[in-house]
């Protein structure tokens, strides 16, 4: 049953990335945040991790890139993972240079801790997937697992509610922006 709700959505969205209606689902190609990127990017916690020499990125449910991850792509030393259910997501150009993965959010076949920075914009929402808390409370325990601890989380997830992120282990430091669907936290 999982796996045929699976194959319908990425069916679903396969066809909507190949047809006319792509920008529906282009949330990254839209300018809404920019401001509160640039607010937030400025905070002592993102400065620590930019600091970093290297950075590892994973966009989840990347589609042609999500918009902060467009930004933070134009840093030196940053590296972004970027990863899709759909085969040839990002069509027809994923909006910066990538490593693909065509995976499944819910468990993409990445190591543990190998991410200093994951963030995952409308993958969620309207998405049968992720129906349930249950199913919303695995995958905010999916991004624990991929985060290193000190790791930022920065999620654009309207049909997730704080509680279903501050509940599960490993989650620190959370910060919610209300009008505009934020989910912030750090990897204890
Ligand atoms: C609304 S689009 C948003 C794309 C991008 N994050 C942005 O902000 O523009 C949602 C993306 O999530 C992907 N997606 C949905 N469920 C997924 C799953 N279980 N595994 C991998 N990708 C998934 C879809 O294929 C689609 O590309």
């Amino acid at each position: 049953m999982d796996e045929e709700i699976f194959c319908r959505v990425r069916a679903a969205y396969t066809r909507i990335w190949h047809g006319p209606d792509a920008g529906e689902v282009d949330f990254g190609a839209r300018p809404v945040h920019d401001a509160l990127y640039a607010a937030m990017l400025e905070s002592d916690e993102w400065q620590d991790i930019l600091a970093a020499g290297r950075l590892c990125v994973v966009d989840l449910g990347a589609g042609r890139g999500s918009r902060l991850v467009r930004q933070l792509a134009t840093r030196p030393g940053v590296t972004v993972v970027a990863v899709d259910c759909c085969l040839s997501f990002g069509a027809p150009n994923l909006a910066f240079p990538a490593g693909r993965l065509v995976a499944d959010v819910r468990r993409p076949p990445l190591r543990d801790d190998c991410a200093d920075v994951v963030v995952s914009a409308y993958v969620t929402v309207n998405n049968a997937l992720f129906d349930t808390v249950d199913a919303r409370r695995g995958y905010v325990r999916e991004i624990v697992r991929l985060l290193r601890p000190g790791g930022l989380f920065w999620g654009e997830e309207p049909g997730l509610l704080p509680d279903e992120v501050t509940s599960q282990p490993g989650v620190t430091d959370y910060t919610g922006v209300d009008w505009a669907h934020v989910h912030c936290f750090r990897r204890a």
